[in-house]
């Protein structure tokens, strides 16, 4: 079975890839849906982002399970163009679950043959989000402990 797994990933965290190998664990394939969402302030491009996603899991051992694609528009219309059905969603904490739980039920509504499965990361990982990467890493603080080494790189060119 094949899932979609949604997001910004601006950039990919190692909360991401925990989701991640947690999913390819469970399925035969885990499509990445970047969003290309033009509202939000991106720091990298859709395309630095596959590139840093696809270097973070070339070493893994579920690599071969997973693809990458962006998307623009509604997710339930990437997921019926590719004839999926099931999306991934990592919950860290019970905050993430308010705005989890009203995107997962209005996908359904949008699209009543999709579903939401959620996933929670290690519980070392649950304070580890994008946002707050990208503010340390924007102050020249160390996010080594939140990313792999080629996205910390990244970041530190994208800043530096
Ligand atoms: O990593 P994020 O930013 O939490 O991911 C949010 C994302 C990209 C999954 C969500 O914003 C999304 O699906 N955007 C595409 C537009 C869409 O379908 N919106 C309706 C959601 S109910």
């Amino acid at each position: 079975m094949e899932v979609i797994y949604p997001g910004s990933f601006d950039p990919i965290t190692f909360g991401h890839l925990d989701v991640l190998e947690r999913a390819t664990n469970l399925f035969d394939k885990v499509i990445i849906t970047i969003a290309v969402n033009t509202r939000k302030n991106a720091i990298f491009t859709p395309d630095e982002r596959i590139i840093l996603i696809r270097e973070s899991i070339r070493e893994k051992p579920f690599a071969h399970k997973v693809d990458i694609r962006k998307f623009t528009g509604l997710l339930v219309d990437f997921a019926h163009q590719n004839k999926l059905k099931t999306l991934i969603r990592g919950v860290r904490q019970f905050s993430d679950y308010e705005y989890e739980f009203r995107m997962a039920l209005m996908n359904r509504k949008l699209g009543k043959d999709i579903d939401t499965i959620f996933l929670m990361p290690s519980e070392h990982l649950t304070f580890v989000s994008g946002s707050l990467v990208r503010e340390i890493a924007y102050w020249g603080g160390d996010v080594s402990h939140f990313v792999p080494a080629n996205v910390a790189e990244a970041l530190k060119n994208k800043y530096g």
